[in-house]
């Protein structure tokens, strides 16, 4: 006998997501009455509604982005504008997840990346060389690789920079031509390459971990910046952590478990309590911990333990799943943050009804 498997499972292990919401974009453009701006695939009010979610005459819209309207307004509009789109905000705030959507609804395409590192190099900005083909015949248009950049300039689509501010603040001066003449000098072939209408940039930058180099005051007049918040209430996080750990839990074919809200409700609160310094009531006052508790690690936190449920426990979501990586998320600094979190469990978690079970199953792995 063959063990069930999970049909609906893609083949590849991520989707972008033009692929993973194909279904949605095409509904999206089909019934969009609205201009377009040139070179894109819906006009921004459908772009919005892709963010948001909403329908599409009969297909339902995913919200992809839980927040505010506003915001996601902003940075599509900006998109149409000849300012580029920095999306800035601390860990696991959705920016690089909003910048792949947002270059799949209107391009069709999010996969001109450029990942920024202390590494990256101006080649990986502007264009580099097949060098075979350099030595052989020289510099010609056909020894030319060009980069993501370079690529959306002449197609027309967005371009992605990811961790802006990783990279060396010479480099990142690279894009202050592309950005404010829309061209890219080929000095090598005594030529340019001129963006065509469609172009734009999306960046992200991370304002808090170490080792950053701050944007220079001529890069950041390019951009309007959009500073995406951590979620303001318990119920928006909430609702983020679920709807990810479910597509998550698909993509990684896992079985479908009974909805654990209550145990997601407890993950959830405690990042949230841990990160505000405070207890939800308001009454207690905690210590940080020095990790960012960010909502991404609280979706890993719960998907984590819903893949020992599913493979090692009774098929139920328990404590006992997400104690040991959630200890694993909160305590970074093996003293400092042990102490915080084990003042945490003491004076915030023992005594509150309905999480004995919990505090039992964070002490035994503490
Ligand atoms: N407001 C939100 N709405 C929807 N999803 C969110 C929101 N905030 C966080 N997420 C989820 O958190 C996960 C992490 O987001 P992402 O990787 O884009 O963070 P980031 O801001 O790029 O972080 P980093 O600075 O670490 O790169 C994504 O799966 C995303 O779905
Ligand atoms: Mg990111």
């Amino acid at each position: 006998m063959t063990p069930p498997q999970n049909n609906t499972a893609p083949e590849v292990l991520r989707q972008h997501a033009e692929q993973a919401y194909a279904h949605e974009l095409a509904a999206l453009a089909q019934h969009d009455r609205f201009p377009r701006p040139p070179k894109w695939n819906l006009s921004p009010r459908a772009v919005l509604t892709y963010l948001m979610g909403g329908r599409a005459g009969d297909t339902e819209i995913t919200p992809k982005y839980v927040g505010e309207a506003r915001l996601m307004e902003i940075a599509v509009a900006t998109l149409a504008t000849d300012r580029a789109l920095l999306l800035l905000g601390v860990p696991g705030t959705a920016k690089s997840w909003v910048s792949e959507h947002l270059a799949a609804a209107i391009s069709g395409d999010s996969t001109l990346l450029v990942q920024g590192t202390a590494g990256t190099d101006e080649n990986a900005i502007r264009y580099g060389w097949n060098y075979a083909r350099l030595l052989a015949e020289g510099p010609s248009e056909a020894a030319l690789v060009e980069s993501p950049v370079m690529h959306a300039m002449r197609q027309g689509k967005i371009a992605r920079l990811e961790e802006l501010t990783r990279v060396q603040s010479d480099v990142q001066d690279t894009l202050i031509t592309i950005l404010s003449e829309k061209t890219l000098p080929v000095p090598e072939l005594n030529t340019e390459v001129q963006a065509v209408r469609g172009f734009n940039l999306i960046a992200t930058a991370n304002n808090r971990d170490k080792g950053v180099n701050d944007l220079s005051s001529a890069l950041k007049r390019r951009f309007n910046t959009v500073v995406l918040p951590v979620p303001d209430s318990l119920e928006d996080e909430l609702s983020i952590v679920t709807r990810r750990v479910e597509s998550l839990g698909r993509s990684l074919g896992l079985p479908d478990l009974p909805p654990a809200l209550d145990e997601i409700r407890r993950v959830v609160t405690v990042f949230r309590e841990l990160r505000a310094g405070v207890t939800e009531d308001g009454k207690t006052k905690l210590k940080t911990p020095s990790g960012s508790l960010s909502v991404a690690e609280a979706i890993s936190v719960v998907t984590n333990g819903l893949t020992l449920a599913a493979h090692f426990g009774d098929g139920e979501l328990s404590s006992h799943d997400v104690a040991a990586s959630l200890i694993g998320a909160v305590v970074k600094d093996p003293v400092q943050d042990q102490a915080v979190w084990n003042e945490y469990l003491e004076t915030a978690v023992k005594k509150r009804a309905g999480w004995k079970e919990f505090y039992t199953a964070c002490r035994e792995v503490s």
